[in-house]
């Protein structure tokens, strides 16, 4: 696992950017497995840029997302496919039939799980997965305990995860479950980039780079992994 360390977010952001097009101009076919977040915000923001200014093309590009609440309609304002529509996919070139989410309203959710797992699967498996961390270390919404070997599937958020994410959800009604791609699913991955920023993620990251490899801390499997960065900024990275 390697440990590239940026000045500020701005920087990351702009790393983060980099790498993702890196990706695409060497594969325009590639498989981009991505997270929602505030942290990933400002790399999707980069790439819009890069569209935009030096003509960076997704038209073969495959997307998954990460996770999905269950529950929310996908046009509720806090779906993770809302997130995605309006900060990356409604501004590039992207193919609608390329762009996947996790079905989070499927009358069966455990069948949705296996058609989506099955998909990223056809797809090839993803080329490049970018991942955010949770403050107790979740990826995804893998949270503490998850199974290495786990696969997509319906699990239940941790109580901070869903204090921390409130926010998005002015009625206070925050669902208590959610799919995820699974540890498995997401280690499959050919590269992973792990985007942190600011000193509340400080612990997460230093127990990710630094602890045991554990199932506690969900993000520590990228120990494990052949091809895995952390982008972090200073603060991020002020436990290492
Ligand atoms: C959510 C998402 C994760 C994300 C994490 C951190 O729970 N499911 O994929 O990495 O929160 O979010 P933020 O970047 O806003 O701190």
């Amino acid at each position: 696992m390697k440990v590239r360390v940026l000045h500020d977010y701005e920087a990351l952001s702009l790393a983060a950017a980099g790498e993702v097009a890196a990706a695409v101009r060497e594969r325009p076919d590639a498989v981009l497995l991505l997270p929602t977040g505030s942290t990933p915000l400002g790399m999707y923001r980069r790439l819009v840029e890069m569209h935009r200014r030096s003509g960076l093309s997704f038209s073969r590009t495959t997307f998954f997302n990460l996770d999905e609440y269950l529950g929310l309609p996908p046009d509720h304002p806090a779906s993770y496919r809302t997130y995605m529509l309006k900060n990356l996919y409604s501004l590039i070139d992207a193919d609608p039939d390329r762009i996947h989410f996790p079905d989070g309203t499927a009358p069966d959710p455990e069948a949705a799980c296996e058609r989506y797992e099955t998909a990223i699967r056809e797809a090839g498996g993803a080329d490049l997965c970018v991942l955010g961390i949770g403050r107790n270390g979740h990826i995804g919404f893998n949270e503490p305990g998850a199974p290495f070997d786990s696969r997509t599937r319906v699990v239940r958020l941790a109580e901070s995860t869903r204090r921390v994410n409130a926010s998005d959800f002015p009625s206070g009604r925050v669902p208590e479950r959610a799919i995820t791609a699974g540890m498995a699913t997401i280690f499959e991955s050919r590269r992973i980039l792990l985007l942190a920023s600011g000193a509340d993620k400080a612990r997460a990251v230093a127990a990710a780079v630094e602890g045991p490899v554990s199932e506690t801390v969900p993000a520590s499997i990228l120990q494990r992994h052949p091809d895995a960065t952390l982008l972090l900024d200073q603060e991020a990275a002020s436990g290492l």
